[in-house]
This record gives structure tokens, sequence and C-alpha cells, in this order.
């Protein structure tokens, strides 16, 4: 039996839809996408992202800067969000140390927050009300679902605790009645949590963290980890000895990356209703 779960034909089945339903509207949607530095990891994702609009029919504004001062920044959101041209705004994380990354994200208008990362799409969603949903998670539960991943009353081990994945998903999951525990780097036995597990979801970006030892027979794996290592991409699971027991699990690259980007098309979208009111948040 193939346990492989693909996220290049999950994405695939998701863009051609998605495509469609771009072409039948009479405007042409917006993405402006904000990157402040070098970051070598956020120069690849940021070139997946402008990719995939092109070969969606979604406009790209790029604005790279190698430095800009904090107020600046947050004075060009501004512009953006009052710009009706202009659908959807995403700034690539991490910014440098420099600044402060919650007052700069939250500078977005959340009507055209399409990471979901703004305090109001956070709090909508951990108090149950529309919200747009951060692409990874969203693109975890697409996941789940395309394959069919009973997910009540099962024992999930989330490892990672960011805003981007970690803390979105426990919310997402719980609201399909899974039992849910959230892992991190100060969580004292981490093998005996996840030995538990029905579902293991791994976001830390520290390569092979989650060895054959740790997963019981049957297991979902999801590994939403990347380690660029000499050229070279890993995720926070051994594969090739965690695949034996898990009944179903993604590879880096190819499993969870291209579900990020595919959500991030559909949050576009998503905005794009939410400004015309042909969707409530
Ligand atoms: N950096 C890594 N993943 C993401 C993401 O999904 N959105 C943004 N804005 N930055 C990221």
């Amino acid at each position: 039996m193939n346990k492989i779960i693909d996220g290049k034909l999950v994405s695939s089945i998701i863009k051609e839809n998605l495509k469609k339903e771009i072409s039948s509207l009479d405007e042409k949607l917006t993405l402006v996408v904000i990157q402040v530095g070098n970051n070598e990891a956020s120069n690849i994702y940021v070139n997946k992202k402008i990719n995939l609009c092109n070969e969606i029919g979604i406009n790209s504004i790029y604005k790279k800067y190698d430095d800009i001062d904090e107020e600046i920044l947050i004075k060009e959101i501004e512009k953006f969000n009052n710009d009706s041209s202009i659908n959807g705004i995403l700034v690539q994380l991490p910014l440098p140390d420099s600044f402060n990354t919650k007052k700069v994200i939250n500078s977005i208008s959340y009507k055209k927050d399409v990471d979901g990362l703004t305090s109001i799409n956070l709090g909508k969603l951990y108090n149950n009300e529309e919200s747009i949903i951060p692409c990874t998670a969203k693109g975890i539960m697409k996941l789940l679902d395309y394959y069919n991943v009973l997910l009540e009353g099962k024992k999930v081990s989330i490892v990672g605790r960011s805003n981007l994945v970690g803390i979105p998903l426990f919310k997402l999951l719980l609201d399909r009645n899974c039992t849910v525990t959230m892992c991190h780097s100060k969580t004292k036995d981490l093998k005996s949590s996840l030995k538990e597990s029905d579902i293991i979801i791994s976001a830390t970006g520290k390569k092979g963290l989650i060895t054959r030892v740790m997963v019981k027979e049957g297991t979902v794996v999801i590994d939403v980890g990347i380690s660029r290592i000499e050229n070279k991409i890993y995720g926070d699971v051994c594969f090739d000895e965690v695949e034996e027991r898990a009944s179903l699990i993604t590879k880096v690259p190819g499993g969870v990356g291209p579900m990020t980007v595919i959500c991030l098309m559909e949050n576009t979208l998503d905005c794009y209703k939410i400004q015309k009111n042909m969707k409530n948040l």
C-alpha cells in the first residue's frame, strides 16, 4: 500500500479548481509580497509564492527591501491597505531581529491578511468566529481530509508552538474533536507523548528529531520541518526508519510545502470575496 501523503498531487487538484474560479472573476486579483533582508530560505519561499501566482492568474507585486525603517514599512503597508486594487498583503517571516514583528503584522488590514497572522484573525480563530486561517495549518487539515484520516477522538501530538503552524493547528484539531498535546523545546519526555499518538505533526526545523522509537505502529506522520544543510533539504522526521511504522507519512519536500503555497492562493481569493462582501469575516 502506498503510504506517502502526496502534497503535490492534492495541491494540484486545488490549483485547477482555483484557476477556474479566478479566471471567471471580472477583476484580476493582486497579492503584495513584502520581504525585508535577504534570508536565503525566504528568497526560495517567496519565489514559489510568486511563481504560483503567475500560474494561477493572480497579479503579484514583490517588494523586497535590503533594509527599511519599521515606521516607513508600516506606512507602505497602510498604503496597500487603502488601495482597493490590492486584495492581499503578505509580510514574509522572519523579519530581521530589529523589527517588532507583531506590530508590523498587525498593521495589515485583517481583511487583506492572507497569512491569517494578525491578532484579529488569530483571535477570531480561537473564538470560533470566521477567520482567515494560517496557510500551513490550513494545508495540513486539507491533507488529512483528502487522505480520509479520521480525527474525532484521536490523540494528536504537535511538536512546535509557532503562530504560523502549531498554535492554529492545535485549535483546528481541537475543533475536530481530537485530543491534542502541544510539545515544544521544553517538553520533558517527547518520546512518551509521541509514542501514545495516533497522529504526529512536527514543525520544528530540527533535522531528524523524530525517530522510529518515538512512533507506534500505524501512526499518521506529518513533517512540516525544513532544514537546509549543505544545499540539501531535510525534514524533522527520519523518514526511512519512521516510514516502516507509519500508516501514512509526508515527505520533505513534496508534502506540506505545496499545500502552504496553494492555501495562500485560496486565502487571497477569500480576501477578495470578503472585500466584495461575497463572504463574511
Ligand atoms: N515564513 C515561513 N512560512 C511562512 C508563511 O507561511 N508566511 C509568512 N509570511 N512567512 C513565512
